[in-house]
């Protein structure tokens, strides 16, 4: 080896902890997080088998987990709603229901919490008896247009119940458009709109499906989620969700994702978020509960991974545990 090759030593600026974080580039904690959070018509907690740690909560149970994750720095929170079969119709007419479980929820939470952020899934399934995102034709296609007027209407109901953000999850064309305008018809121009852009057809949403129940009766998603083997694709996406008025555009799954998280934060000046799902919260918790892999280091890795391609924002099922985490040292 020549001297000169010896010039540049990078290990220089990795000898001690003071100069690795000073010269650290990219950071995660709290403050980027959005915590995902189960919530069913029931009182009690049920724990969701394929998501240890993770429950379906009864009413005081998820107010509890709030407050915990508020006290270590959580302030935004996503609300999915776990239905009982009887509820559920082809329609997903209790997605817009005032009375249901979401818009009860939301108000509860801001009456307690008013500077809590409060993300809603804009989308049928946890509804619909066919367990598709749309409503499904006599034919079995997933109709657009029929179910983007449904999505309005929940998504005003959600606005309407105290939602900050409604985050359409459906993967249907041109609902951000429509979305945005009945919210701003109604008065609701300060509800922001969080789109799915690019929601890949992914085997990662499995426990989800497990802990909502809502995995498709028949068929699969494809005809409307992205194929995974795409990413020019979700230029397109970026483009007509920002064209058609979204706030923030998200990428999911993120983990094996990267590089779709660095081409939307490429191709937008608009702030990203990416969604760890239910199949990677999964694979890591399995992981390590067997000891295969050291926990904490491990979720935190994942997590600086989907910051560093580009995400100023993550939904994660860690978000409470790591804000413990952090709050510990
Ligand atoms: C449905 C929805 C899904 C997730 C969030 N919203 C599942 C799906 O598309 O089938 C998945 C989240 C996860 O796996 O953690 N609109």
């Amino acid at each position: 080896m020549t001297r000169l090759s010896l010039r540049r030593r990078p290990r220089r600026n990795r000898k001690s902890a003071a100069i690795r974080d000073a010269c650290r580039e990219t950071t995660v904690g709290p403050a980027n997080f959005v915590y995902p959070l189960f919530v069913h018509e029931r009182d009690d907690d049920i724990p969701i088998g394929s998501m240890p740690g993770c429950m379906r909560f009864g009413r005081r149970g998820l107010l509890a987990e709030i407050e915990r994750a508020r006290a270590v720095g959580i302030r935004m929170f996503a609300i999915f709603p776990a239905l009982t079969d009887e509820l559920k119709d082809p329609r997903g007419s209790k997605s817009f229901d005032p009375a249901g479980l979401v818009p009860r929820t939301l108000s509860e939470i801001k009456s307690r919490w008013s500077d809590t952020v409060l993300v809603t899934d804009v989308a049928l399934d946890p509804y619909s008896s066919d367990g598709h995102d749309g409503i499904v034709g006599p034919d079995g296609r997933i109709l657009n247009d029929e179910t983007v007027e449904v999505l309005c209407k929940q998504a005003l109901c959600q606005a309407r119940a105290g939602a900050d953000v409604v985050a359409p999850s459906d993967m249907m064309d041109g609902r951000v458009g429509a979305i945005r305008d009945a919210l701003d018809a109604d008065g609701f121009a300060e509800v922001s709109i969080l789109a799915y852009t690019a929601k890949y057809a992914s085997g990662f949403y499995g426990p989800f499906r497990e802990a909502l129940d809502s995995a498709p009766r028949h068929g699969d998603k494809k005809t409307y989620q992205m194929d995974p083997a795409n990413v020019r694709e979700a230029e397109l996406e970026v483009e007509l969700d920002e064209a058609e008025g979204a706030d923030m555009l998200m990428v999911k799954p993120a983990g094996a994702y990267l590089d779709v998280i660095a081409r939307v934060r490429a191709a937008t000046a608009l702030p990203v978020a990416a969604y760890q799902v239910s199949g990677e919260y999964a694979m890591l918790k399995a992981a390590s509960e067997r000891g295969w892999l050291d926990e904490r280091r491990v979720v935190m890795e994942s997590l600086v991974a989907i910051r560093r391609a580009g995400a100023d924002v993550i939904l994660t099922y860690y978000a409470r545990q790591v804000g413990e985490w952090l709050a510990e040292v």
